[in-house]
């Protein structure tokens, strides 16, 4: 038999990458998007998940029916669920309070335990989801705390996998990395391999307006003062992670919720590919970055679009989410007047 799989964790890398035609039609470069969303669990969280798990198994850490604990927004999440169901453990998830229902849900579905925590408290309080799944790992004998933010286990996986695939797939032509952060891990591990095998390759991070991460590597100072709340899923920080890799970027772009929404569905309507809100966020940093840094004709710009966007219909997809948030220039069939008019300075 070919093209046949023994279970569905067989899936996870290996994802396509696709040139972006009208998009990024102004650029002189050939811009390309890996798409994360061709995983199985639909996002790049799936490598991570199966790496830390299975790294643990090779410690012998975990035995039949252990439970293993993450903090997640989401993604992550639906990951760590789908390994631990062909694994055989049981999966417990803190999660954010902006996390979409229909989230919640489906991380139930896949047999997941989720507790919903306060998106707008410091890390370090105890109702924090860092801290509540720290805890339910402590009391809980026998399990493991997947901890993406601080687990360089994060960063190696993208070091095994989504740096050298990207490699490979540019046959090593790739000048430029744009991706969202999040803990870092993609960025960072991807990067790492990379500037292994070129250094001159520019590794570019997009942080979400309202983070502090873009502040802190450009002063090396975490400002306060920077954090407020924001609307983009699974990018962006309020504290420091340990899984992103400074010395590996060579910059930082901050967007916007408003622009990364209307890139979103720009990426929908013109390139047919449903991406989440940060595949927006990252095609926003990117038209961002080249007006301040233009492209070459041979440079070759690869970003990561890191999950899809059925998890985002009833928010970046819909117009009336839109409109409840003040992105009113929303003509989905309109994007060419509504970026040259009103956004591209
Ligand atoms: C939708 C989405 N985009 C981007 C990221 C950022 O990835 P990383 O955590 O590897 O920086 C995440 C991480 O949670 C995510 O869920």
């Amino acid at each position: 038999m070919t093209n046949v799989y023994n279970n569905i964790l067989e899936l996870i890398g290996n994802t396509p990458m696709v040139r972006l035609n009208k998009i990024t039609q102004e650029l002189p470069s050939a811009v390309f998007a890996k798409l994360e969303s061709m995983n199985p669990g639909h996002s790049t969280k799936d490598r991570i998940a199966l790496h830390i798990i299975e790294n643990a198994e090779r410690k012998g850490l975990l035995k039949p029916g252990s439970i293993i604990v993450e903090t997640t927004s989401g993604n992550t999440g639906f990951s760590v669920a789908m390994v631990s169901i062909i694994k055989g453990y049981k999966c417990i998830l803190s999660v954010s309070d902006k996390t979409k229902p229909e989230k919640i849900a489906y991380l139930k579905a896949l047999g997941a335990e989720v507790y919903v925590c306060p998106a707008n408290v410091p890390a370090e309080d105890p109702r924090s989801y860092y801290e509540v799944a720290k805890s339910i790992a402590a009391r809980t004998p026998g399990s493991i705390y997947i901890n993406q933010y601080f687990n360089e286990l994060n960063i190696d996986a993208h070091y095994q996998t989504t740096g050298p695939e990207i490699w490979e797939q540019t046959e090593g032509k790739i000048t430029h990395l744009f991706a969202c952060t999040g803990t870092g891990g993609t960025l960072s591990g991807s990067a790492k391999y990379l500037k292994e095998k070129n250094p001159d390759v520019k590794i570019i991070g997009v942080d979400a307006d309202g983070s502090i991460l873009k502040g802190y590597f450009d002063t090396g100072k975490i400002n306060k003062d920077e954090i407020k709340p924001y609307q983009i899923e699974g990018m962006g920080k309020n504290l420091i992670p340990g899984a992103l890799l400074f010395d590996k970027v060579d910059s930082f772009v901050r967007v916007n919720d408003e622009m990364a929404a209307y890139r979103t569905r720009e990426i929908a309507i013109k390139e047919a590919i449903m991406g989440g809100y940060t595949t927006g966020a990252v095609t926003q940093g990117l038209l961002q970055y080249a007006k301040e840094y233009p492209f070459k004709k041979e440079d070759v710009v690869v970003l990561i679009f890191p999950d899809h966007g059925s998890r985002y219909i009833s928010k970046v997809y819909s117009d009336e989410w839109m409109a409840q948030q003040g992105f009113t220039h929303n003509c989905v069939h309109n994007y060419e007047e509504v970026f040259k008019t009103q956004y591209v300075k």
